[in-house]
């Protein structure tokens, strides 16, 4: 029996994710909701004697060896944490919030990658920056144009890509800083998602240091393991940047925990030592498995054939998204609908819904169950 449901308004993603939170079938946001492997929950019964370590220590000390172990982990050695260009965050959505509010100080555009997660066009337009889209094609295939770069004072490129899944290569990295040095402008990345390829795991600090350019890069640990949103965002700088991001985050900001900083060491130590390799094994069996279980089902297709992220996106045909996603709501299943990633032009996301990997493989089967169903029952719909 249907429940009736009340009526949806959701302005942003984030809001299409908190509807889903106390699903038992919350296939919606990009956190880590999968079991702890044995290693990691060996980690977290450590925690009191972590807390305690946390206790005596000094907190730059902790800080240090939970950067070095954590870009370490990710190829990243080239990271400038011992140079002092690395500053801790609650979240990467501050460590955006910061380097927005740093931007808007010494320029009114920014060219961002479109699609992409909606947070980051709705922070930088939240401190008045106007956005102009770059097409995830041509970022990846072309020189930039000389009249885009010379009307805004920064490039922002999330790769591995929210909800794509799509890599700069090391080539196109290079070529792009050498373009931003040219034109003085500041080259941005969101690497949140760089954990789940190997092909993000070049060392991006060398490339971009090499070419001269003014750089920001914001990591992430919040997106990799089921650690109930205990997360690090990191804002890593070059020394030339030039904006005010130290001043910024000590008006917002004194430290982060040491405790979580423990923690992120220890995951990212247990990450170096095989973690990593067995968490990219999983979310490739659990993207295995729901295209199994969505085989057969006319009209749909998996968009990001390459994708290695914790997402991927099912493009549902001739059918609406949001039918589709009313349809498995009232089952009790969340996704996400796509428009919101396109945030530029939103229908381009209209008939795409993205679905997280990473969470328990019966929450997984249970929710391609439903999807299927509601998928077979859903007509499709001309605009
Ligand atoms: C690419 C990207 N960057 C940043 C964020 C924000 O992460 P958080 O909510 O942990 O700040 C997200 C959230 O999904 C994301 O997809």
């Amino acid at each position: 029996m249907n429940r009736i449901q009340p009526t949806v308004s959701a302005e942003n993603l984030t809001q299409f994710e908190t509807l889903a939170l106390d699903s038992s079938m919350n296939l919606a946001d990009g956190h880590a909701r999968q079991q702890l492997t044995s290693a990691q929950s060996k980690i977290v019964a450590e925690l009191p004697d972590m807390w305690a370590e946390a206790i005596m220590r000094p907190v730059s000390e902790i800080e240090q060896e939970a950067a070095e172990s954590f870009f370490g982990m990710l190829g990243q050695h080239s990271h400038p944490f011992a140079a002092g260009r690395t500053l801790s965050c609650y979240s990467s959505s501050l460590a955006m919030e910061i380097l927005a509010r740093s931007l808007v100080t010494t320029s009114d555009a920014i060219a961002l990658l479109h699609p992409t997660f909606d947070n980051i066009p709705d922070i930088l337009a939240g401190v008045g920056l106007k956005l102009i889209p770059v097409e995830e094609e041509q970022a990846h295939d072309d020189d930039l144009p000389a009249e885009l770069l010379e009307q805004v004072g920064c490039v922002f490129i999330t790769t591995p890509n929210n909800p794509t899944g799509r890599v700069m290569t090391e080539a196109r990295l290079r070529r792009l800083a050498e373009q931003c040095a040219e034109y003085n402008v500041v080259l941005a990345l969101d690497t949140s998602f760089r954990g789940f390829d190997t092909a993000a795991q070049f060392d991006h600090y060398a490339v971009l240091e090499a070419s001269g350019c003014r750089w920001v890069v914001i990591e992430d640990t919040g997106k990799l393991w089921p650690t109930l949103e205990l997360k690090i965002g990191w804002l890593a700088r070059s020394a030339n940047v030039d904006l005010p991001i130290e001043k910024i985050h000590s008006d917002i900001l004194l430290g982060t925990s040491p405790l979580i900083l423990l923690m992120v060491k220890r995951f990212s130590d247990d990450g170096a030592d095989g973690g990593l390799a067995e968490l990219h094994r999983t979310i490739a069996e659990h993207r295995a498995l729901v295209r199994a279980e969505l085989a057969g089902v006319p009209d749909i297709s998996f968009v990001d054939e390459q994708a290695r992220v914790s997402v991927e996106r099912l493009h549902v045909g001739s059918r609406m998204g949001m039918d589709v996603w009313s349809a498995v709501r009232s089952q009790n299943l969340y996704v996400l609908p796509c428009q919101k990633f396109h945030w530029a032009r939103p229908n381009e996301g209209e008939r795409m819904l993205r679905l997280a990997l990473s969470r328990n493989p019966s929450t997984l089967l249970a929710g391609a169950e439903v999807l299927r169903s509601a998928l077979l029952d859903t007509p499709e719909r001309h605009r």
